[in-house]
Formats: C-alpha cells, structure tokens, sequence
C-alpha cells in the first residue's frame, strides 16, 4: 500500500527549508501533499490561490509531490487523504516544544497517525517565512532563501504595494 505523507502549514511564503523537506520527504515516502491551511492568518502576504500556484510551479513534474488546501483539524484531513504520516520540519530547539505539543496531541485525537519530523539542511536551520517577510518589506535580499519565483513575486508584491501607496 502507498505511504501518503501530509506536510501541513501556512506557506506564507514558501521558503528553500520548506522545499527542502518536501524534497526529503518525496524520497521517503510514496506521495507528500503540501497541504495549506485555510484561514489562518487574517493578513495575509499571499492568497491561498497565490501561495498553491506557488507551490504548483515549484514542484511541477515532481510526480511524488502534490499541492492542496484544507481547513479544520489537521488529522481529519489525513483521515480523509488516507494519509499515515504528518511530515513537519524541526529547525532548532525552539521548534521543538511547540511540535511536540502539536504531534501529541495529534496523536491523541488519531493514534493511528503519525508525525514525522525532518531537519532541513544547515544553510535553512535559521529561515522562516516571518524573516522573509520583514526583511522583503525593510528592502532586505532574501536570494537564495526562497525559490526564485517567490523572490520575485515578492517584488512585485513589494512594488504593487510602493505604486498604491505612492
Ligand atoms: O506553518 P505553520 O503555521 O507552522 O503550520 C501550523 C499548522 C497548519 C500545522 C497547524 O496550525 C495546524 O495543524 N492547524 C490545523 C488545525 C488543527 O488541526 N489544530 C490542532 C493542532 S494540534
């Protein structure tokens, strides 16, 4: 029987740490679905639309990787993906207390599924999507941190932004 992973998160915007686990995890397992919550932040950088075409354009022609939106509990939806495997990146200590506590309690609302945690490789251990986006918005350069259409669609947010206000 296929291994279904679920990676689940807000992607808002896809880093190179969240590609790189996805890279690893399409190696360990039959299919990894890059799975976006729905609704979680109320402003925010990218749409849903947005940040699926995001993803979409990264992975195309990756057969093991697919991209999908959900909203409600985490574990409802690995039930109805018949999915076996929560995927989450481990960055660093800080990381961990909030995943353990995320994970055992996923564990206690569905036993039967479980989390798997991958450490992204050295050059990601410090990047999230919240530096991206304070350093975009502060002038900062993210190359080399997010993959390049995300450098770019974050100009022209940048700039659609600068035009508006202008
Ligand atoms: O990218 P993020 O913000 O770290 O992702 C967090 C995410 C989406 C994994 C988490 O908020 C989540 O699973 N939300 C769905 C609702 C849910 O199942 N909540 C209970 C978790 S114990």
């Amino acid at each position: 029987m296929d291994v279904i992973a679920i990676y689940p998160g807000s992607f808002d915007p896809l880093t190179n740490g969240h590609v790189d686990i996805i890279q690893r995890g399409a190696r360990l397992f039959d299919r990894i679905v890059v799975a976006i919550l729905v609704n979680v932040d109320k402003a925010p950088l990218f749409t849903i639309p947005e940040r699926v075409e995001i993803a979409r354009e990264v992975f195309k022609g990756d057969a093991h990787v697919e991209v999908d939106t959900f909203d409600g509990l985490l574990v409802d939806y690995a039930e109805r993906r018949r999915a076996g495997v929560i995927v989450r990146g481990l960055r660093a200590i800080s990381d961990f207390e909030f995943e353990m506590q995320m994970a055992l309690m996923n564990r206690r609302l569905r036993p039967e599924v479980e989390t798997v945690f991958m450490m992204p490789a050295e050059p990601y251990t410090y990047v999230s999507s919240r530096l991206v986006k304070e350093i975009v918005a502060l002038g900062g350069s993210v190359n080399g941190l997010v993959p390049s259409v995300v450098e770019r669609r974050l100009r022209d947010k940048k700039l659609a932004r600068e035009t508006l206000r202008a």
